[in-house]
């Protein structure tokens, strides 16, 4: 169902005044006060945003919930490379309204369908003297968020705009608790989320999240990042400020655009608590442009997958050819083997092809993504995958060579279509802001892997894939912003430290997951790849978990295609995690996130697409907790059979009680209090399965 009706009468136009040009230079005692020019509520009626202009011409914004401010008057506006910045001497040019509610339907997601219901109010200003320039500022108001974005319409003064940045603010009206990661800095989006004051950030990327002094919780990112630089957030000279920061490009300016366009939406999501934070998120997804490739149902596959991996992370086996090579054709047939003994329907290859041998990283100039090596029997692989059910994935190394990449797109998913590959995980591994970027003139390029040039990239390498019915989970990515609507075959990226650095000295600390879910995944699905069930890494070292939070992350952490990362001897070792490794879906109807706390501890409930199973996956952080949940999400008048997967006793993640693990069912129905308890570092996983069907094994 459809509605999207214009209404300029709906939201009351409080005090329209048209402002008056800025204010002369001399009469600074007579210049003209704030004035408010436009107000825009949620269709609830508890969030209002409002705009005002200085008294010196100057755009702001400020968001408020209840009549309690959360953003206070915040700058808008740009700067140009090679014009005057868009910022002071703006009058107001005039207001439009609109509004809308429809639900839509996801391809493959954690919810089968989306409300999008919102107020929409957008503000023109232009400049009174001079040039006479005009920007538009669109703001759609959800009952827990907003999004706003900017319009530059082509005219005679801005042709071609050369953004050297933004002026745009948030300026939060109060101090807070904020969890972030640093921008621009070489690990890319690799790094630890850290716990500061507002005004202890430094520069951040997004997901930035907030839990202000009153409580109420508030992620700022962006939505529809197309042909933009990505935003980092940089703080301001205000208390508890901070500035939008595009990200640089090789060019003077960031961005770089003929004229006419909207720039990505900027997304401020509100929750009372962590947990509300989760749905308010699908504000992201909202604000994106729909579904472009029509019915996808017959070649984009949300499943697990197994693969020639964990080994070459912990340092068993190599990427390059010689005598520990992974991705050989009997290596890969053992995997294959245990895909299907398993119900598992993928199989991830990497180091399959040409290009591995020299030093790759921060070079990927050798990669040839559509000739095998030969001791990787392509044509015996596809035979022998699709004789036992199972499909194998592909695996793009670009070593941020990313001009190479583009050279060889249509060949490389050509291969992959030819091969049965219905997904290919790319990568770009080097440091930031070295992505080797050629020209059709030959000039050489450094670009960051968030700036405009290389958020193009990504989405050629998506939108080819496309053609060729392939899904993409980028590593090395840019940010997700809510792309997997308009393009479904963007299935899944990294983007942050996964499941790798257990296995690496500077493994994750116990809380990284209860960070992840309130930050990160705030954005979209993350290839974490868990169920590491060995708890081993490189040298042997143990991996701070337990058994059980390894099964918890596959309901806690979303993505459509999951690895099931250990290796088939890991699993043989733990056969325990295996009936809840085999049922575990990847695609979901409905998501509830029942409790947690930003680091601390996350309860995610989840049901299968299709089906009448509901999962429960429960993570903390390094100290024991103990707490109850509300089993309400399961249907009235059903008994289920519960089969929980808990922390065993005395199990910790500093000692080799990790691996102790209970499994055990019970019988239990909506309106029932359980009981959760999670060991220091630890976990709890449950399958619901109505009784009656208890007894259907795989
Ligand atoms: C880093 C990725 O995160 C990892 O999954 C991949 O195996 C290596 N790069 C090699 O491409
Ligand atoms: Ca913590």
């Amino acid at each position: 169902m459809t509605r999207r009706i214009t209404m300029p009468a709906l939201l009351t136009l409080a005090a329209i005044t048209i402002a008056a040009p800025a204010a002369a230079q001399d009469d600074l005692a007579n210049r003209p006060k704030t004035q408010v020019v436009a107000k825009g509520t949620s269709p609830d009626g508890r969030i209002t945003v409002t705009v005002a202009l200085d008294g010196e011409g100057r755009a702001s914004y400020a968001v408020a919930r209840d009549g309690r401010a959360i953003l206070t008057d915040s700058r808008l506006g740009f700067l140009f490379t090679d014009a005057p910045k868009i910022d002071r001497g703006l009058a107001l040019a005039g207001t439009a309204r609109d509004r809308a509610d429809t639900t839509w339907r996801q391809p493959w997601g954690e919810w089968e369908t989306i409300r999008d219901r919102h107020n929409e109010l957008t503000v023109r200003f232009r400049e009174a003297a001079r040039l006479k320039r005009e920007i538009g500022v669109t703001f759609r108001i959800f009952d827990d968020g907003v999004g706003f974005r900017y319009t530059l319409p082509a005219q005679a003064n801005l042709k071609q705009a050369n953004i050297a940045g933004e002026l745009t603010e948030f300026a939060f009206a109060e101090p807070g608790t904020a969890w972030w990661k640093p921008a621009y800095l070489w690990n890319r989006e690799e790094y630890r989320y850290r716990k500061t004051p507002l005004d202890g950030v430094g520069t951040a990327q997004t997901v930035m999240t907030v839990k202000l002094a009153s409580g109420t919780h508030v992620a700022i990112h962006e939505a529809a990042l197309v042909d933009y630089a990505a935003m980092n957030l940089r703080r301001s000279d205000r208390p508890n400020a901070f500035i939008a920061d595009l990200t640089p490009g090789s060019a003077a300016a960031s961005v770089s655009r003929a004229a006419g366009f909207s720039t990505p939406w900027r997304t401020i999501a509100i929750a009372d608590d962590a947990a509300g934070l989760y749905a308010a998120s699908r504000i992201g997804l909202n604000l994106n442009e729909p579904n472009k490739l029509g019915d996808t149902s017959s070649w984009i596959r949300p499943g697990k997958f197994v693969g020639v991996w964990w080994n070459m992370i912990t340092g068993k086996w190599t990427w390059s050819r010689g005598p520990r090579h992974g991705a050989t054709t009997a290596n890969v047939k053992h995997y294959i083997d245990f895909a299907a003994a398993n119900g598992i329907p993928g199989v991830l290859v990497e180091g399959w092809n040409v290009g591995w041998d020299g030093d790759w990283f921060g070079n990927g100039k050798d990669m040839q993504f559509d000739q095998p090596t030969e001791d990787f029997d392509a044509a015996e692989l596809q035979r022998y995958a699709k004789s036992k059910g199972v499909y194998l994935i592909g695996h793009n190394e670009t070593g941020g060579s990313a001009s190479h990449y583009d050279a060889q797109l249509d060949r490389a998913f050509k291969y992959a279509q030819d091969h049965g590959i219905p997904v290919v995980k790319t990568g770009y591994v080097t440091d930031a802001g070295q992505i080797e970027r050629t020209d059709a003139d030959g000039s050489q390029h450094r670009e960051w892997h968030e700036g405009q040039w290389m958020v193009n990239h990504y989405a050629r390498v998506v939108e080819t894939a496309a053609k060729y019915h392939v899904s993409i989970d980028s590593h090395e990515p840019v940010k997700d912003t809510g792309l997997r609507r308009t393009w479904p075959n963007w299935v899944a990226r990294e983007g942050g430290r996964g499941m790798e650095y257990m296995s690496w000295q500077d493994k994750n600390p116990p809380e990284h997951e209860a960070n992840l879910v309130f930050t990160q995944l705030l954005g979209g699905p993350m290839d974490f790849t868990p169920g590491i069930v060995s708890l081993k890494g490189s040298d042997d070292s143990d991996i701070p978990s337990t058994l059980a939070k390894q099964l918890a992350n596959y309901v806690v952490i979303y993505s459509p295609v999951v690895m099931v990362a250990d290796t088939p001897e890991a699993y043989a070792q733990y056969p325990a995690t295996l009936p809840f490794l085999r049922a575990v879906p990847t695609d979901w109807s409905d998501t509830r996130v029942l409790n947690g706390e930003v680091g601390d501890y996350a309860t995610v409930a989840r049901r299968k697409k299709g089906s009448d199973e509901w999962f429960l996956g429960s993570v903390g952080d390094e100290e024991a907790r103990s707490f109850t949940v509300a089993l309400d999400f399961l249907d009235p008048g059903r008994a289920y059979t519960a089969e929980i997967y808990r922390d065993g006793p005395g199990a910790d993640y500093r000692t080799a009680a990790r691996h102790a693990m209970t499994v055990e069912t019970k019988t239990v129905r909506r309106g029932d209090q359980l009981t959760i308890a999670l060991a220091p570092g630890g976990g709890q996983a449950i399958r619901f399965v109505p009784v009656g069907k208890a007894a259907r094994k795989r």
